[in-house]
């Protein structure tokens, strides 16, 4: 199954070393349907921003990957910015080299769960058969874990990314870039407290690991308080929940993050307007009456992370 529109999907490599020079982050916005996908495109060809589209696992399973690849290529057909296409979390070599021989631009092989030697391996074996292939890898180390604000140093150490060891990590697999644990984590509830991220610890690692090398940030949802409102008000029930503030952005663009990965923010504000329809329009049973503003509140949510990010007009 390989993507085959008559424009072509960048290498996800060269929007991130543009990023990087640029001091700006790409955003990878996660595609499920075609109306998610189509709100992150229209939100990307006003700006004019270069755009990220990620696919998991349970993307692929739930549209059937064969969809999502025709809706991507609909896409890339109909807008002129730059467009490439990943795979977030895989978790095997199989997937890997099924979305490298699918035309993917780049995968990603989480191997954080496994030891840091397995993770080394893994991840060596998915680029050793990507890189002839031209794509580019992304893998992770440390863990994407909420972490409590009394935790000690040493079991915060065993959780966040490890400086040096994200040198070698580099060195040994040849991975072309790396998300790091920093505090975030996945999910609508990511912080207790205060929300906090460290800093401190990203430079050590861009030091380490080079001014030129890409890092990834996940779990970068803002959980915007409106849009949990606008769920809650019409009958969800997200209490306390929390993402990662917006200002933080700008200085970890400014610490070698040149990707951020978006996907609780598009589901909290597709499902918040489908309430919010449902509730003042219940006799509406036609799907593209409800769908119609969920797609323009993910679109509206695109345009606003593509500005925080300081992706607009880089296309
Ligand atoms: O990091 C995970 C993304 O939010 C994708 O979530 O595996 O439920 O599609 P998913
Ligand atoms: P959020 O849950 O914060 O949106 O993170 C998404 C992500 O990291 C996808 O890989
Ligand atoms: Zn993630």
């Amino acid at each position: 199954m390989t993507v085959c529109a008559s424009r072509q999907l960048v290498p996800t490599s060269e929007l991130l070393i543009a990023a990087l020079k640029g001091k700006y982050a790409v955003g990878a916005y996660n595609v499920n349907n075609m109306e998610l996908l189509q709100a992150i495109v229209e939100a990307g060809n006003e700006l004019k921003a270069p755009l990220i589209l990620q696919v998991s696992a349970g993307a692929r399973k739930y549209a059937n990957e064969a969809y999502l690849i025709k809706l991507v290529e609909a896409a890339l057909n109909s807008s002129t910015i730059p467009i490439a296409l990943h795979l977030d979390h895989g978790e095997d070599f199989e997937i890997c080299k099924a979305c490298i021989d699918g035309g993917f631009s780049s995968v990603m092989i989480d191997g954080s769960k496994h030891s840091f030697e397995d993770n080394i391996a893994l991840t060596k074996q998915v680029v050793d058969y990507a890189h002839p292939r031209g794509i580019s890898v992304e893998a992770e180390l440390g863990k994407l874990a909420g972490v409590e604000d009394n935790i000690s140093v040493s079991e915060k150490d065993a959780i966040y990314t490890n400086p040096a060891e994200a040198k070698e990590f580099i060195e040994r697999t040849g991975v072309d870039s790396l998300a790091v644990a920093i505090g975030t984590s996945h999910g609508a509830y990511k912080f207790k407290g205060e929300a906090k991220l460290d800093f401190v610890r990203l430079a050590e690692i861009q030091q380490a690991v080079g001014l030129d090398y890409p890092l990834v940030l996940h779990g970068s949802s803002s959980v915007p308080a409106y849009l949990v409102k606008i769920c809650n008000d019409f009958g969800a029930e997200i209490p306390g929940a929390k993402g990662v503030p917006e200002e933080m952005f700008s200085q970890a663009t400014k610490l070698g993050v040149a990707k951020i990965n978006v996907d609780t923010d598009l589901r909290l504000a597709f499902t918040g307007a489908i309430r919010k329809h449902f509730a003042e329009n219940p006799s509406h049973f036609d799907p593209r009456q409800y769908l119609t503003p969920a797609r323009a509140a993910v679109k509206e949510l695109v345009k606003g992370k593509i500005k925080v990010f300081g992706t607009d007009g880089k296309a």
